[in-house]
């Protein structure tokens, strides 16, 4: 087994297309660690790059304590699974798994012992004897992973392996995947653009943007403690609420937050005024909040319970069964609310809102970093 670490790593292309910018990361030994970030943002640069199939331009990587820029792929160490597993289709599942040990000219009762036990962790040992051709998604999924693994590498890369599965069999083999990968204890790195799946799966999340890495962190960490607006947005479904306002602080304990228009204008008090940074006295700011973090409190102004009262117009009503979304607009910014299926809202209704009561986040408007103080 072993660690990874990236080092202040760039991958340019040509001269121009910077697709990872001074990427640091250290995988721990046995973790999974997965890559999550939108199309184009450099996953798949990062993943080919530790397998040694891209050049790294600038930087280091290291697996278990030794800088590998220069070694070859298949002296790294590392096995890969991609989309597609590349399976050989009038061969057998057996004869696929099989193969990268029979190239390597492994001895065949070796061979056999192997590929036999690595069956059996998969839970595949029915299927050794059919045609690839004739194996299901999920199926064919598995003889990858086997394949991967039976080189007994020390490392596992794996380049969305379930996106093209359908919802139910994703679901069901993003579970296997897991237990898989903590029963065999491999270091894993797994990209991937749904962020259920890095969220379900990982132990840590890598978000990058643009090349570059926005957040590493936790599930929690990245839902309940964004460090910027993008992982805010990104990470989290219904996404989170965003309202431009201008942020004044009154004293240390007293924090004003409001817009132009009257219908959003809020105090924070106490410990909530000192979670902010204290340079922080008088700019511009997103307040962010997410839909199921809105409580209504009434549909009457002033009803609320001395607290934070927020107005919005209500556009659009989806009922749902365990919840139901409130399409609104508080000053002019679409917001969407999380409510119980039994609360109902009709086009035009105005509402009062809650938006500090519960989690909340507060973005430089420039930088888009939190300038809260984080709180798990
Ligand atoms: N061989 C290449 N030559 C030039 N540019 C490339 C090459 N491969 C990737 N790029 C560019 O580098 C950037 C990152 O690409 P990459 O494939 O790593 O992104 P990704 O996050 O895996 O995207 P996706 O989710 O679509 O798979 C993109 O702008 C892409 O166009
Ligand atoms: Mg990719």
């Amino acid at each position: 087994m072993a660690e990874v670490v990236l080092d202040k790593v760039w991958k340019i292309y040509g001269k121009r297309v910077e697709a990872v910018k001074e990427l640091s990361l250290h995988v721990k030994d046995g973790e999974f660690v997965s890559i999550l970030g939108p199309s184009g943002c450099g996953k798949t640069s990062t993943l080919r790059m530790i397998a040694g199939l891209e050049e790294i331009t600038r930087g280091h990587l290291s697996i278990g304590d030794k800088v590998v820029n220069d070694v070859e792929p298949g002296n790294r160490g590392i096995s890969m699974v991609f989309e597609n597993y590349a399976l050989f289709p009038h061969m057998t599942a057996y004869e696929n798994v099989a193969f990268p040990l029979s190239l390597r000219g492994v001895d065949k009762s070796e061979i056999d012992k192997k590929v036999r036990e690595i069956s059996r962790l998969l839970e595949m040992d029915y299927m050794l004897e059919e045609l690839a051709a004739s194996l299901g998604g999920g199926e064919r999924q598995r003889v990858g992973i086997a394949r991967a693994l039976v080189h007994e590498s020390r490392v596992l890369l794996m380049d969305e392996p379930i996106s093209h599965l359908d919802a139910a069999l994703r679901s069901k083999t993003r579970t296997e995947l897991s237990r898989l990968q903590k029963v065999l204890g491999i270091t894993t790195v797994y990209v991937t653009h749904d962020q259920l799946e890095a969220l379900a799966m990982a132990d840590r999340i890598a978000v990058l943007n643009f090349g570059e890495l926005q957040q590493f962190g936790t599930a929690d960490e990245l839902y309940y403690a964004p460090e910027n607006k993008f992982v805010a947005d990104f990470v989290g479904e219904p996404p989170m609420n965003f309202i431009p306002c201008r942020l004044k602080r009154k004293d240390e304990n007293t924090v004003r937050l409001f817009t132009e228009c009257s219908d959003f204008d809020i105090t924070l008090k106490g410990g909530d005024a000192k979670r902010l940074d204290p340079k922080c006295t008088d700019s511009k700011v997103w307040f962010g909040v997410r839909p199921k973090d809105i409580v209504i409190t009434s549909s009457t102004e002033g009803d609320s319970s001395g607290g934070n009262q927020v107005k919005s117009l209500v556009l659009n009503f989806e009922p749902g069964c365990e919840h139901s979304i409130i399409e609104g607009s508080i000053c002019d910014s679409r917001v969407l609310i999380q409510c119980d299926p039994d609360v109902q809202a009709t086009p035009d209704d105005t509402l009062f809102l809650d938006v500090t009561g519960k989690r909340f986040h507060i973005f430089d408007f420039e930088t888009e970093k939190s300038i809260l103080e984080k709180k798990l």
